[in-house]
Formats: C-alpha cells, structure tokens, sequence
C-alpha cells in the first residue's frame, strides 16, 4: 500500500531516503566517543582475532560489491591477506582454510543458499565464520560462530540499496575492529576515517538532495542499448555495482569495468555516443590513482564516448572531459563508495521507471534466491 511505501511510488525509492538513517543506526553504539570500536556482540575472542592470518569473504550479487570494497579496506587497515570470492564458487574449487581462516558471510537476507553452503563448508574445515546480515535470527547468522548485524531495517525492493550501504559500514567497523584487537598503530589516517565514518549520514544525505540532474540524465538515456561504468580502486567494485543495477532493474546491457582494464580489450566497445559512466577517486587521497583515470576519461572521450563522470566537489581536473558532472562530498579515498553508489542506485531507478518497469519486482528475480 502507499502507506507502507511512506509516500513514495516504489519501496526502492523509500529505502534510497533511508540510507542516511540506517547507515546512522548501523553506527549506533559502535564507535565511543575515544575513537574506540565496541563489538561486544562478536562472539569471536580477542585472542582469537589476533590469530587469524587470512580472511576470506564469500557473498553474492551485491553483499559481494560490499565484499570486494571490505578486501580493499582489510588488507590497507589490518595488513592481514584478504580474499573475496562469489559464493557459488567458492566450495568448489576446494579453498585453502583453517581454524586460523577467518570467513566473512554477508547476506541481507541471511537465506542466500550458495552463502549459506560457503559457510557450511567454511566451518567444515574449522574455520571461524563471522556473519554480516541484515536479518535477525535468518539461518546464515544462526549458522554461524558469530553475527554483526547491519541495522538497514526491512528492505522489500528487490534491488538491494540501503543494505548495501550498511554492508559498507560493517565492514568498515570490523576491519578497523580487527586492527584495534591487533594493536595496530592508530596513526591519523585510521582516526580521520573513524570520524569520517560518522559524518557518512550527512553526506549521504547531501547527495540525496542534488539528484534531479542524475534522474533527468537517466530518462535522457532510456533508449540507450548498453552503459559501461568505470571505477579504480573501490571505484571499480562501485562500478559493478551500477552496472548490476541497471541490468537488474532496466534489463539494459551494461558492464563495470577496471578502468585500468580498458585498453585489454574493453575499449573496443566505445563508439560515437555509448554512455559511460566513470567513478572518480579522490584526487587528495592517491592522486596517482586520480591522474589515472583522468587519461582514462580522455581516452573513452576523445573515441566518441558519452562521459558521465563522478566526481567529489572540488576535483576541477575531470570538468572538462564530462559531458555530464555528477559531484560528490569529498571523503577518504576508502570511504567514497558510501557517497559515490547512491548517484548510481537514483540512476538505476529513473531509468527503469521511464522504461515502464515495475522497480520493486524485476522479472525473473527473488528477492533472496534459496536455491542453490
Ligand atoms: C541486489 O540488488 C540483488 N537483488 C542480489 O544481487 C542480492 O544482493 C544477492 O542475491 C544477495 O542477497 P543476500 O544479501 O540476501 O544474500
């Protein structure tokens, strides 16, 4: 009903507004005042903690996008080797785990068969299994040694948005959790992302405000045959992450790439007017990361292609090969992917609604797929 839509046309709408809101909760209680984590609830022991010498992350579809940017921020934060794997394949090719392995499972729904056999798997060879989920008391939490619970609230569309976002969070907290148990140095990086972390709602919310340009664009584009998104770095994870939603939600090609991995082959599909759209790094945190990209967009530009460029404010350097300019706020080169996956989410929806598409129920998708 509308009632339950809080107003909006589509339960996908609703949950885009509340991403500020349950980013706040799933901060709730979790970072003091001193900049310390408390995660009391992990049921894994400190010494158990500091004993772990791989971690492997194992998730499908989306919860595997958050996965992949949770890799980039373990292993920079804790310097423990970390994999990310789909998890369909994971127990198939026979992984190497211990009981000094520790598995991350993330599941909005807690009921993803294939994660749900991962882990199974995981334990099977005495590895500790940690879960991140969005649902109380769902079988992968109740499977597993131990759960953080993102606090998203329900979310009914198929296309998965503020989980997403709270996916982020948990993985952020236990990465900067795993380093505190660690004893790593808490050097000013660590405790500018611990702040920053906070800030996130705000910015979130900053974004949400400025989408008229990204929805007009998106109806603009509604006879477009294919869109490429391009990211480095956490932006590449974010560039799937786009691409999944417009194949889920307007049943249009579209792909997310490397940018790096342009010129190996992709860079044969640009032709005169393919919409691509690029996520641009900080150029404050790795600038050599953001010098890339930039010959990157130049590159796609000058062969005919369509630059939808996003960008944090201040990053002059990309205005002049954009044909259109989404702004971000300015974050830390890890954190950019709660701000710059929004923009793509409001994309991603304007554009199946201009196709006519039902939003909430895209054709051939369950909400949580039970089936292996
Ligand atoms: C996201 O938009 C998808 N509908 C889908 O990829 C989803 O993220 C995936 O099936 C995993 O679901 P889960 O988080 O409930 O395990």
């Amino acid at each position: 009903s509308a009632a339950e839509k809080g107003g909006y046309d589509y339960f996908m709408l609703k949950e885009i507004a509340e991403q500020p809101k349950a980013v706040a909760d799933t901060l709730l209680g979790r970072i003091g005042t001193d900049g310390r984590l408390t995660l009391d609830e992990l049921r894994i022991s400190a010494s158990d903690l500091r004993r772990v010498d791989k971690v492997v992350i194992v998730a499908c579809g989306t919860a595997f996008h958050a996965g992949m940017i949770a890799k980039y921020a373990i292993e920079h934060w804790t310097r423990i080797p970390c994999e990310v794997e789909v998890a369909s394949e994971f127990r198939y090719r026979d992984p190497i785990l211990d009981d000094r392995t520790l598995v991350i499972a993330i599941s909005q729904s807690g009921e993803t068969m294939d994660t749900l056999m991962a882990l199974r798997h995981a334990r099977e060879q005495g590895a500790k299994v940690l879960a991140i989920c969005n649902t109380n008391g769902s079988t992968i939490p109740r499977e597993s040694d131990a759960v953080l619970y993102t606090h998203a609230g329900p979310e009914v569309a198929v296309a998965s948005t503020k989980a997403f976002l709270t996916q982020l969070v948990a993985c952020y907290l236990v990465a900067l959790y795993l380093g505190q148990v660690r004893g790593t140095k808490w050097g000013d990086e660590i405790l500018a992302v611990i702040k920053e972390l906070g800030d996130a709602p705000t910015h979130i919310e900053q974004v949400l405000e400025t989408m008229e340009p990204v929805r007009e664009l998106a109806r603009s584009l509604a006879d477009a045959k294919s869109v490429l998104f391009l990211g480095r770095h956490v932006g590449f994870p974010v560039a799937m992450e786009g691409a999944l939603k417009l194949k889920e939600l307007a049943y249009m090609h579209a792909e997310g790439f490397a940018a790096g991995e342009l010129k190996h082959g992709p860079i044969a599909l640009i032709e005169e007017g393919l919409p691509v759209v690029v996520v641009v790094p900080s150029p404050r945190g790795r600038s050599i990361l953001h010098d890339k990209i930039v010959s990157n967009i130049q590159e796609i530009r000058a062969r005919g292609a369509r630059t939808i460029v996003i960008a944090e404010e201040g990053d002059e350097a990309v205005a002049p090969y954009a044909d259109h300019l989404i702004r971000i706020p300015a974050t830390s080169t890890l954190l950019q992917p709660l701000v710059s996956t929004v923009p793509l989410q409001v994309f991603a929806c304007e554009l199946a609604t201009a196709k006519g598409h039902e939003v909430d129920q895209p054709r051939n998708l369950a909400k949580s797929v039970t089936v292996e």
